[in-house]
């Protein structure tokens, strides 16, 4: 579906509910003003849209985390594509910062789902074109879909405000063996940085265990990394050992702001210096030492290249 042209198509950018802050900035970016589009609900709760942009011949991106409430934010995305196909766009490309469901990539016991899979499914049915995308919880995602995906990587952001810190005694951290290849990742691009990594057990899906930590961290400044913190577990515990294990400070980087369950409370307790997130996902959680990094940029600049059928792939660097 890639290969037909849009040059000359007009760009137009339409945000879902679930993170206009982040479309508004993006549409800032590029210089454009968001599409209309009425996103409401009927009386029985089904997601109800009416396009007020007209979207004939255009070059649609749909901006749309699917974030909680997920299954809401999901349909309307789906329904929101739908409409665009039905009123005769070009193309459609779904903006997904945050892709719900990524963590359900794989049958790791009996009788349960891949539930990522059937979500990229309905994403193509529903019209969509190609997807934009960041730090999906495993890169192969992407194979899910026969559509072209963008994976960006918020190391970028990242990696520009570690810099900054400038610290010295540098440990790349990953809180699991999963994280391991995100981790490492960024010890490429930061000189002299060490990697470490943390043997964590998940127990359930709010509660883990951690045992013994690879690499060395005492004296140094360690950076845990990863790209979700849900009920803040992995992070908060894994800040612990570090901090048991000698660390002289330990800073979190993770993208994707989930928090649920006991999240801010475990975040506000847990002996960080810093926790960096993203605006993938909107957060006014209320964590003295949280800092939200933003995105925008980076999405706009995909988006820009895009539409102009240019290289996506220099934001693959950070
Ligand atoms: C797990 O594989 C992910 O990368 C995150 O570490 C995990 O989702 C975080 O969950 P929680 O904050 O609930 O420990």
């Amino acid at each position: 579906m890639s290969a037909f042209s849009t040059a000359g198509a007009p760009l137009l950018l339409l945000a879902g509910s679930s993170n206009r802050p982040l479309a508004e900035q993006i549409a800032g970016y590029l210089g454009v003003q968001l599409g209309d589009a009425e996103i409401g609900r009927f009386p029985d709760g089904e997601v109800r849209i009416k396009l007020k942009s007209d979207v004939r011949g255009a070059d649609v991106f749909l901006i749309q985390s699917t974030c909680s409430p997920v299954n809401d934010h999901l349909m309307e995305l789906l329904i929101m594509a739908d409409a665009c196909r039905r009123a005769s766009a070009l193309r459609v490309t779904a903006v997904v910062p945050y892709f719900g469901y990524s963590r359900q990539d794989r049958k790791d016991e009996g009788r349960v789902p891949i539930s990522a899979k059937l979500v990229a499914n309905l994403i193509e049915a529903a019209g969509v074109h190609r997807v934009v995308t960041i730090d999906l919880h495993a890169a192969q995602i992407q194979g899910f879909f026969d559509i072209p995906v963008d994976h960006l990587f918020a190391s970028r952001v990242f990696i520009k405000y570690l810099r900054q810190l400038a610290l010295e005694d540098l440990v790349i951290a990953s809180p699991d063996v999963g994280g391991m290849k995100m981790a490492w990742g960024y010890t490429k691009r930061l000189d002299d940085a060490k990697l470490a990594v943390i043997e964590k057990r998940r127990l359930s899906g709010e509660h883990v265990e951690v045992g013994f930590v690879i690499g060395e961290v005492k004296d140094k400044n360690v950076v845990l990394v990863d790209d979700i913190i849900s009920t803040g577990g992995s992070v908060a515990k894994a800040a612990e050992l570090l901090r048991e294990k000698g660390a002289k400070r330990v800073y979190v980087m993770a993208t994707h702001p989930v928090l649920c369950g006991r999240a801010v409370e475990k975040l506000r307790g847990a002996p960080v210096q810093e926790i960096l997130v993203t605006d993938t996902i909107p957060t006014t959680a209320a964590i003295e030492r949280l800092r939200v990094l933003s995105v925008a940029e980076m999405l706009g600049e995909a988006v820009h290249r895009i539409h102009s059928n240019k290289s996506v792939s220099t934001l693959f660097q950070a």
